[in-house]
């Protein structure tokens, strides 16, 4: 973890964490512990978490395709906003639709997508909501994982199994993955006097600020 004040904005563009998957599967859960321990490691910090966006900015959308493309859609939007701040954003919305998840992992620069993992048997023993029940008695319709479709992530940055990990090893899984990109982020901005983007494969520790220092063949 980072030491002090170092900030997003120092380090690269600020990462978008976003936990996808069934309802009750986590992703409060795990947003709300790797939020803090962000913010603990003194960077800027932003959770949105898919309850409380709809409930502000997506109010009047459906639960059909359309609706929930739209909601994940403004929900990217004010992330992208954030994040050109240097801000880091945690997002936990099911978002259950893969192709506008990939379209999002096209528009950010920093695209860390969490499959936040368990069954749907699981899920509904945990119904934190009380939604699973209701949804089965008919009383609300098109609900994710009982009529209406869970499209899993084909290749995560990070799965968090939250039937087999804890909650604190499940967001220390996605924290580490968030410093890595912030590492290579320092890294390949190390290597601006060469214009080159990527970092030696010698690692950071090869830049001194020279175009020489660049050059340095690697070991
Ligand atoms: N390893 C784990 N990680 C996260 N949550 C866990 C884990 N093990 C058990 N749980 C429990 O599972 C439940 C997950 O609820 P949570 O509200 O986080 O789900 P959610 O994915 O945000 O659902 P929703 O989409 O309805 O908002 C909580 O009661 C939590 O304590
Ligand atoms: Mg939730």
């Amino acid at each position: 973890m980072v030491r002090g004040s170092e900030s997003a904005a120092a380090a690269g563009p600020a990462p978008l964490i976003w936990l996808t998957g069934l309802s009750s599967a986590g992703k409060t859960t795990i947003a709300r512990i790797v939020s803090g321990m962000l913010r603990g490691g003194g960077f800027d910090v932003q959770w949105l978490d898919g309850d409380m966006m709809r409930e502000r900015l997506g109010r009047e959308l459906g639960f059909d395709k359309t609706g929930r493309d739209e909601n994940v859609g403004r929900i990217a939007y004010v992330a992208a906003l954030l994040n050109r701040h240097g801000v880091i954003v945690v997002v936990s919305a099911i978002a259950p639709y893969r192709e506008i998840r990939d379209e999002i992992r096209g528009s950010s620069p920093a695209f860390i997508e969490v499959y936040v993992k368990a069954s749907l048997a699981t899920c509904e023993r945990r119904d934190v909501k009380g939604l699973y029940r209701r949804a089965r008695a008919g009383a609300i319709r098109q609900f994710t994982g009982v009529d209406d479709p869970y499209e899993p992530p084909l290749a995560p940055e990070v799965e968090c199994d939250t039937e087999r990990d804890t909650a604190s090893a499940c967001a220390q899984k996605v924290v580490d993955t968030v410093m890595e990109m912030v590492s290579r982020g320092r890294a390949s901005r190390a290597c601006a006097p060469c214009g080159s983007a990527a970092p030696p494969a010698g690692g950071p520790e090869m830049h001194d600020g020279s175009i020489e220092a660049c050059r340095r063949p690697s070991a």
